[in-house]
């Protein structure tokens, strides 16, 4: 199906990309460096994320396959239960203090988030509750919850490793010393990610018709808003870290 909503949104996700990216898939950053990133991934979309969804869940119409994905999806979120874990945002706390942090690093008022971080998580918190729900349902499942292998997974080249392989490649794992107990995040989304990418982009092509051009281009823009707030917000936390780009 190349429908242009679906290219179009691909694109979106071709772009969730970041110059600053690779510095955390290899050795070489400090504690602290490591401690500004995840403290705004944690604050800005980590930690409320299944409360998001249940604000695009709220503004759903009674189409009982739709409330019933995004309700799997809220409830493993919150609780692990599909993958019998825990909630995610706990899941990565747990993760934190494998890196040697402690809870009270990701308390709000121990944080100063980057003013643009800030304003990526308002838009999240805006546009999730906005109608029409369509565009806040791509934006939280297809554009917050997936990534840049997005084209990649929907044709199957892309396959997201699962269970002991994902944990044991893992850069924390591998360079910063995470121990492969603290991972249990990893095993989490590598067991339920899988189906809600896909329920993700069902949800989305089936309920935005083809001939609906208005509601089309809102998604879109809805998408492409977010993006552009999105690489503002990590340029944000690049220049905490101390990193440089090009
Ligand atoms: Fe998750």
């Amino acid at each position: 199906m190349n429908r242009p909503l679906r290219e179009r949104l691909l694109a979106v996700m071709d772009q969730k990309d970041h110059w600053a990216y690779p510095a955390l898939t290899q050795p070489g950053l400090s504690r602290a460096q490591l401690l500004v990133h995840f403290q705004h991934e944690y604050l800005v979309y980590v930690r409320d994320f299944p409360a998001l969804l249940a604000r695009v869940l709220g503004q759903t119409p009674p189409i009982q396959s739709v409330r019933a994905a995004l309700a799997e999806n809220l409830y493993e979120e919150q609780t692990g239960g599909v993958s019998r874990s825990g909630p995610h945002p706990e899941l990565f706390l747990g993760m934190m203090e494998g890196l040697g942090f402690s809870r009270a690093d990701f308390d709000d008022d121990r944080c100063s988030l980057h003013p643009s971080a800030r304003s990526y998580r308002e838009i999240l918190r805006e546009a999730s509750a906005a109608p029409p729900w369509q565009a806040a349902c791509a934006l939280l499942t297809i554009f917050v919850e997936g990534s840049r292998n997005e084209r990649a997974e929907l044709e199957g080249t892309f396959v997201r490793p699962r269970g002991d392989d994902a944990v044991r490649s893992h850069p924390l794992v591998v360079h910063y010393g995470c121990p492969p107990e603290a991972m249990k995040l990893t095993r989490a989304h590598g067991a339920v990610e899988g189906a809600h990418r896909k329920d993700a982009w069902r949800i989305v092509l089936d309920h935005v018709p083809e001939a609906d051009a208005a509601l089309t281009s809102t998604v879109i823009a809805t998408c492409e808003r977010a993006l552009a707030a999105w690489h503002r917000y990590r340029d944000g936390v690049a220049e905490r870290m101390g990193l440089h780009g090009k």
